[in-house]
């Protein structure tokens, strides 16, 4: 199937001269765009682009008119825990009156309120539901997803999650890379014997997720009350013996230490850091791991924002993901993060696009697939209505920035 995009006011974030990796500092803020563009699509694959001017002649299957619109890529959600069992609305509520996200961590809610309603629900049901989040998402923009276990926090309902994981990855049109998070809370049982509950991540769990295929990623909640940097370190080297990187939680309510440890096992993505020293961004910036940021947590949990601009200034390569859990943030809308990453974190809408698109494709590996327009890489793209600028995606904030959507060229 080939189709022809043609008449596109600004086609954004194109890569003519070699592929990038991400793109990091005071590159974020410039995005390289084709005024009055025509974008080519065969096979599923973006299959050549350029000017009006020189558009070609050729055998097409579908022609989109995009008059006045923008076209970009899909966003890259890097970071969601977007299976889940139940929301936690009593919780907000619980907040607003005053209890802190720790606290009603540490009164057994929180993850454990998550994992107790996963135990109870069947896989049907939570891939049904998950499903249904999906569209959503999808429907706003996301062309590739990433997402944890972390609410099983058992055996088997570790295994659950994951494999409910792996049959959105087998049903839905787009990418989806899976992070293995038992070590997201103590459970009930090892209450008083944390160790214990590592040991049996390591010996019991670990080995059964990596047999079965399920697992791309390593994560571990690395924070006070949580999992200490002793921990994760351990956790990470056994992952590492299953081939299973590390993409970590880390510095959310704490200067946890997070940071140098996902570092220091070849994270290729720490993510949260809404408390960064001087130390933390140093070491970033002698590393390869890439610094994702999850505002929409910092927002619905009334914390302060992550220091994108200290980041962006120091040369990182940040990215932007939703975090889309029933706690934390129960959203994944990435128009309404880029707003909040606009006004809050006061970056430019290049830089805040940038960071939801190549950069979150890089946190994911799979910036060589996604994340850009360059020929060779998947056509999932965000066709805009007709608006005037990129500067208006998180302008015209709660208005939802897609007209329409193609996933490997094709309209859905
Ligand atoms: O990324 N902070 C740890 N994990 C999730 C929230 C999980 C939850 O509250 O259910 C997060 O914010
Ligand atoms: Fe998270």
């Amino acid at each position: 199937m080939r189709s022809l995009i043609t008449n596109i006011r600004l086609l954004a974030s194109v890569e003519t001269d070699g592929r990038r990796h991400y793109v990091a500092g005071a590159d974020m803020a410039h995005m390289p765009c084709i005024e009055h563009a025509w974008l080519l699509t065969d096979a599923g694959l973006i299959a050549g682009f350029g000017s009006m001017d020189s558009l070609p002649e050729t055998q097409v299957d579908a022609h989109i008119d995009a008059s006045d619109c923008i076209v970009l890529p899909a966003w890259c959600d890097s970071h969601t825990h977007i299976v889940f069992a139940a929301p936690r609305d009593g919780e907000f509520v619980n907040r607003i009156r005053g209890l802190s996200y720790a606290e009603i961590a540490q009164r057994g809610g929180g993850i454990l309120n998550s994992a107790q309603r996963l135990n109870e629900t069947d896989e049907e049901a939570l891939y049904d539901a998950a499903l249904q989040r999906v569209h959503q998402v999808m429907a706003q923009g996301t062309g590739a997803l990433e997402i944890k276990s972390g609410y099983g926090l058992n055996t088997e309902a570790e295994l659950k999650m994951l494999r409910v994981i792996r049959r959105l990855r087998e049903t839905l049109p787009i990418p989806v890379k899976a992070s293995f998070l038992a070590a997201h809370a103590v459970p009930p049982p090892y209450r008083d014997n944390k160790a214990g509950y590592v040991q049996h991540i390591i010996d019991d769990m670990l080995p059964r997720v990596a047999d079965e295929g399920l697992a791309d990623y390593m994560d571990v909640f690395c924070e006070e009350g949580f999992f200490s940097v002793d921990d994760t370190a351990r956790l990470l080297e056994s992952a590492a013996g299953f081939g299973l990187k590390p993409k970590i939680h880390a510095n959310q309510l704490h200067i946890s230490g997070g940071v140098q440890v996902g570092i220091a096992h070849g994270a290729v993505s720490v993510d949260h850091l809404e408390c960064m020293g001087d130390a933390e961004i140093e070491a970033l910036k002698n590393s390869d791991t890439i610094p994702t940021l999850l505002p929409g947590a910092a927002f619905f949990l009334g914390m302060h924002y992550q220091p994108a601009r200290r980041m962006i200034d120091a040369g990182l390569p940040v990215c932007l993901a939703s975090d889309y859990n029933p706690g934390s943030c129960p959203s994944g809308n990435i128009p309404l993060l880029l707003t909040i990453a606009c006004t809050q974190m006061k970056m430019l809408p290049e830089e805040a696009i940038h960071a939801a698109t190549l950069n979150g494709a890089a946190a994911m590996e799979l910036s060589d697939q996604l994340g850009s327009i360059a020929v060779g890489k998947t056509a999932n793209l965000i066709i805009t209505p007709p608006m005037p600028s990129l500067a208006y995606i998180p302008y015209d904030y709660g208005n939802n920035p897609v007209g329409r959507m193609m996933i490997k060229g094709r309209l859905v």
